[in-house]
This record gives C-alpha cells, structure tokens and sequence, in this order.
C-alpha cells in the first residue's frame, strides 16, 4: 500500500435531533459527503468523515414541551433512530457524536471564553418578552401575535408566516405565550453579540480566493456582504443547552448556531479519543495542509461560509473551509420535503422497503447540485429496472454465469490479447481519471453518469466479442474475453463502491476476491488470478414491480393538508364502507406483504389482497370483523383479484386493522 496523500476533514451538517431524516437531507448534505470519502479513501488519501446530532435551541425545547417530556428524552429518541437510518444507508461517518455530549460543552465554552478573554464579545441589554407564569423570557419562536404589517393574528415571534415579513416579538401585537396563552411583559436581559461585521472585509478578501466554489455558495455570501453584516447575538435566555461559562450569566445558554458548528471540532476530539489518540484532532484542525470540507443544504450557507469561519478567525489556531459544496433542495414529488410540516419520506421507512443502493442511486443521479430538483416513486422503479438491474446487473451476472458454466466455476486464463481487450482497458484507464475529476469538483452526477458508461461499454465488449460463439471455435479466445470480463467485473466494483457500497462488496464476494487490490488507481488492471474459483452468484438488483411503488405503502408523511387534497360531502358518500368478517385467509407465495383473504359481506362473499402479512399471521386474522370498501373497482396485486380495500392505520411503521366490536354483523353499513 502506497503512503497516505492527501489530508481531507469533511462535515456534513449535523442533522437536529427533533425529527426523523428524510431523502431530501440525505440528498443534501450526507449522501454526496459519503461518495465523496469513499472515493477518497479508495485513492488513498487520509481522510476523516465528522458528523453528529445537533441536540440544542429553541425547536428541541419546544417539541419537548408540546410532547410533555424532557428534552433529553426526545434528542435519546431521534439520536439513535437517524443513526441507524444513516448506517441502514450506507452513511459511514467515522464518528456520529452528539452536541449534548460533555466534550461538545466544554469545547464550546472554552472557544467561548477564549473569545470573550481576547475583548472580542459585546454586551448588550436589550428588551425582550417575559412570561411571570412560565418564569423566562420567551425565545422567537415561543411567541405569537398579529402581525403589524397584515393583521395575520397567528404570526410567529420572528416571522410572519402570511405575509413573510421579519419580525421581532417585540413588534408583535397582543404578544402571548405559545405554551401558556399569557401575556408575556416586557423585561430587560444582557447579551453577548459576536462582532460579525468587523470580520466583513477579511471574509470578503477570502472568499474572492474561493472562485472555485459553486455560485451558489459565493452568490449567496455576496448576497450577505451587499446587505452589510451585523453583529449577532450569541447567547440566549433559555434552560436547554451549553451553559454561559461567565458569572452572572445563570439561566443564560450559548446559542445553538454559535455552538453547533464547534461540533465538528468536538467530535473529531471524541473520534481520536476513541482511537486512544486524544491529541490527534490537531493534525486535522491546527494544520494548514488539511483540507476541511463542509457538506450542507443551502439554507445552511450562512452560518458554514461566513459566521463559523468568523468565529474560527476570530479564535485562531483553526484551518477554514477549503470547500463548503452546498446543494439546493430536493423536493418530493413537487413538494417540498420538511421534517417540521411533517412532508417527506423518511429514511428509517424506505430503507425497510428497497435495497440502500438502489435508494442511493436513484437520489444520487439526481442530486440538486445546481438546482432543486424532484423525487418521484417512480424513478426507483425506473432507476433499479432500467439501469442497475438492465445495465449493471445484467453485465455482471452474464458474465458470472458463462465462467460458471463453461469454465467449471474457475477464472479462466489469459491467452493472446486483441485490439478490442486493450481498449477496453485503456478506456477503463482513461475514463478513472475523467471520473476523478468530477469528485474532484464536486459534480457527483457525472461522475455517476461516466461510470455508468463504464458498464455499458463492458456489455458492448461482451456483446461485441461473442464469447458464446467462440467457445465453439476458440477456446483460448473464449477464456481470455471471460477473463477480461471477470477483470472488468472487478474494475466496476472500485468505480461503482463510492455510490453503491454494498454491491461493490456484493460482487467482490461473487468474485471471491479480496480487498488488497481495492484501490481507485487499479482500475483498468489485471488484478484476479487465473484458476481461482469463484464464489456464489446473485441476482444484484431483482426487477422492482408495480405494485411494490404503490405510494401509500411508504408512508409519505403528509400531515397538513392542502386544499387541493380536501373532498366533498358527495364524494364521500359515494364511497360504500362496510362491516365484513374475515373467513379464509393464506399467504401469497414470494411476497413479504401480501395476503389473500375471503371475506364475508352480509351473504356475499369476496376475495381481497392486502399488504399485511407482516402484521397478522393467517390465524390471527380468521373471524375478525374489519371494515372494507366495498365498492372498489377490481384490481389485481401480483395476478392475483382484489375485489375491495380493508381499513387500517399506520403510525410509526405498525399497522393495524380497524376491527369493531362482535355485536355488529357482516354487512353492517358504515355511515
Ligand atoms: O439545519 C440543521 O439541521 C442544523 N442542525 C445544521 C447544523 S450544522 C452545524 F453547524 F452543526
Ligand atoms: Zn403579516
């Protein structure tokens, strides 16, 4: 193995630990940082990957409160559950902390201080709404009033949600408490502000040297610049998060945006830690030669390309961002994805139903990089039938398949070479270095798209070359283009392992080959030996159906409804829900979910297919009396006749029968 090259620190935006994570945060900031570093580590370079769960600030509080728990409670809950949606993906951060850990504190306080003993902090007494009953001062977003500017009478204590308007509470009209309804009074408190507009003209000058950052980045710090930067306060009146390490100060927390960054400087400390290398977060934070690289989603620009970077000038001693490649957002199906508004598809529930590659691809290729871009159901379906599965698969598995066939399971040997078996490694050769530069700059979708040319230029050489004809003629010429194709197999397993982790390691294992070779800069080489047998083959991507895209199985949060979504008294009518009692009930054969039930309709009798089999054993479900659409235009689920809908609720990933009581007979209207 070749020395370590370069040194890479790279962040993705620490996720807040007050909702589930949805694709469009995966598409954001985490799905491009991880190609990123695998690709990295396969050129050799050192690098560490820094993530964590952002666990402070007004919204974990306030979810805390709405839920009647304590705030620990919920930040325990989505911790653990968005770090296992993340591995379930594939996510592969070398340390996943979180910003309510005791080392996360005390490296905030200690920056906080340092800036505080260089005379760098303002104090400021400002006003600000103060509730008797609850005893604090209420945050921005724990008040609501009318909006001076519309009259909208639910505006919010920063921002009027009708007419868009920046608000301060204290310009709200009829201020109240959102947790209580009080009145909060007026009551003077004393803030700490971070100078941010002294560092305007140095920030300015630096990021005029970063003309290699996407414009959006650098339009949208221009954007900040233009309007002038203000001093920013970094301290707030509340009870949850890292404390003012300065007397006088109690009840009084640092703000989360100043803090939440500080976190990728934590967690590296805790990464090394962990390694029993407690000093070496250094040669990452304190060294010039380091890159350090931010992945987020745009609404995050500010605080990555300006504040944090202040704060760290400010401070000393820490490298600034090399690279902070923001994507815009990706929305769902047109809409767009919020953990808040309760709309997207949430990565713990897919990751249950579809391969993590196949979920990778298809929101790789279409990452909003430049701009906002749409996740239809659909492409999953589209992306795994017609590209991994007709393209990738396919290459792989003929190729498998004749070795296993012809050649008594072995890697046949190499005989004479022809033209065509040389270009096809030099293209191999040439394109790593095309594919390279993409990562390089950041354009993940090229790179995709050219290693997905790859494969199809390894199913043209297939094609072209004939092995099947071959072998009946040329038994060397056969052996050698197999054992090409095994070599090429190879290849695309370094190419493709960046996006898709696991079918990498997949056909490694068909291969039966190791990792020792595993390197970006052996693509297009001779790596496997001749004679060695192979492991056992597997269909990489099985053909994804209709009926497994049905949209409503994925649980596609949508919380709040539009108008558009609202039906009328007539319509509802039209829909005939009845009481029917279940009297036969089997599993259907190579389905996870589904079963075939007859049911009983007062004296008629039907036959359903529904998706519950992994609910309710067969047994379970005889004689149950459940509620059926009964007036359902027929359809069919795997060939099979469905004659109607059965009623049930989902949350949280359970589902359950809407069942009523035995009193009420088979055939019993619901009205
Ligand atoms: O927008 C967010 O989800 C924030 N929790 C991101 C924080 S990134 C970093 F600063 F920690
Ligand atoms: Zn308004």
């Amino acid at each position: 193995m070749k020395d370590k090259k370069n040194k890479y620190l790279v962040t993705s935006a620490l996720p807040y630990a007050n909702g589930h994570l949805h694709i469009g945060h995966i598409a954001g900031a985490y799905l491009p940082a991880d190609i990123y570093v695998r690709y990295r580590k396969l050129k050799n370079d050192d690098i560490i990957f820094i993530c964590g769960s952002d666990e402070h600030g007004t919204a974990i509080e306030m979810s805390a409160i709405k839920e009647g728990v304590t705030p620990k409670e919920i930040i325990d809950n989505y911790h653990f559950s968005n770090k296992k949606a993340f591995e379930d993906l594939g996510i592969n951060f070398d340390i996943y902390s979180r910003t309510s850990n005791p080392i996360h504190h005390d490296t905030s306080q200690e920056i906080f201080l340092n800036l505080f003993k260089k005379g760098i902090l303002i104090q400021k007494k400002e006003k600000q709404l103060y509730s008797e009953r609850e005893k604090r001062f209420l945050a921005d977003r724990y008040v609501e009033g009318t909006c001076p500017k519309c009259g909208y009478e639910e505006a919010r204590g920063d921002q009027c949600e009708k007419c868009g308007t920046n608000l301060s509470p204290l310009e709200l009209i009829n201020p109240r408490s959102k947790i209580t309804g009080d009145t909060p009074v007026i009551k003077e408190s004393t803030h700490y502000y971070f100078p941010l507009g002294k560092y305007q003209t140095e920030l300015e000058s630096w990021i005029n040297t970063r003309q290699h950052w996407k414009p959006n980045v650098i339009n949208y710090c221009n954007g900040w610049f233009k309007s002038g930067l203000q001093d920013r306060a970094i301290t707030r009146d509340l009870d949850w998060g890292v404390k003012v390490p300065l007397q006088g100060n109690e009840g009084k927390v640092i703000y989360v945006w100043f803090e939440a960054p500080i976190g990728y400087i934590s967690a590296t400390k805790e990464l090394f830690i962990n390694r029993k290398e407690p000093e070496k977060w250094k040669e990452y934070w304190c060294n010039p030669e380091v890159k350090l690289i931010h992945f987020i989603g745009k609404d995050n620009i500010v605080f990555h390309a300006i504040v944090f970077p202040a704060i760290l000038k400010a401070n000393g001693d820490f490298i600034l961002p090399e690279n902070i490649p923001a994507n815009e957002f990706l929305n769902l199906e047109g809409g767009k994805q919020s953990k808040s508004k309760g709309h997207g598809v949430l990565v713990k529930d897919i990751v249950k139903e579809f391969n993590p590659d196949v979920i990778r691809y298809t929101l790789a290729s279409n990452l909003p990089e430049n701009r906002d871009t749409d996740f239809y159901w659909k492409d999953i379906q589209t992306k795994n039938n017609n590209e991994l599965a007709a393209i990738l698969g396919n290459f792989i598995n003929r190729t498998v398949v004749f070795a296993k066939s012809k050649f008594n399971n072995n890697i046949p040997n190499r005989y004479e070479e022809y033209k065509s078996d040389t270009d096809i490694f030099d293209y191999l050769s040439l394109q790593k270095n095309v594919i390279s530069k993409h990562y390089d700059n950041f354009r993940f979708k090229d790179a995709i798209n050219e290693t997905m040319n790859c494969v199809r230029a390894a199913n043209k050489y297939f094609n072209d070359n004939e092995p099947w004809k071959e072998i009946k003629n040329n038994i060397h010429r056969a052996e050698t283009i197999i054992n090409n194709c095994l070599q090429i197999c190879y290849s695309v397993s370094i190419l493709i392992s960046p996006f898709l982790p696991f079918t990498s390691e997949k056909i490694l294992k068909i291969l039966n080959a190791g990792k020792k070779d595993f390197y970006w800069e052996n693509t297009g080489k001779i790596i496997l030996e001749a004679d060695k047998s192979l492991g056992k083959n597997e269909i990489l991507f099985p053909q994804i159906n209709n009926n497994e895209i049905m949209q409503e199985d994925l649980n596609t949060t949508t919380e709040q409804q539009s108008e558009s979504e609202l039906i009328d008294l007539e319509y509802f009518k039209k829909i005939k829900l009845k009481v029917a009692k279940i009297i036969e009930c089997e599993k259907i054969p190579n389905s996870k979910k589904l079963v075939k039930l007859k049911i009983e309709i007062g004296k008629k009798t039907k036959q359903l297919v529904a998706g519950i089999s992994e609910y309710y054993k067969p047994e379970e479900l005889l004689g149950k009396l459940i509620i059926v659409v009964d007036n359902l235009k027929k359809t069919k689920l795997m060939g099979i006749e469905s004659e109607g809908m059965l009623l049930a609720a989902k949350k949280n990933g359970k589902l359950t029968l809407l069942t009523v009581q035995k009193e009420i007979e088979s055939g019993s209207e619901i009205s």
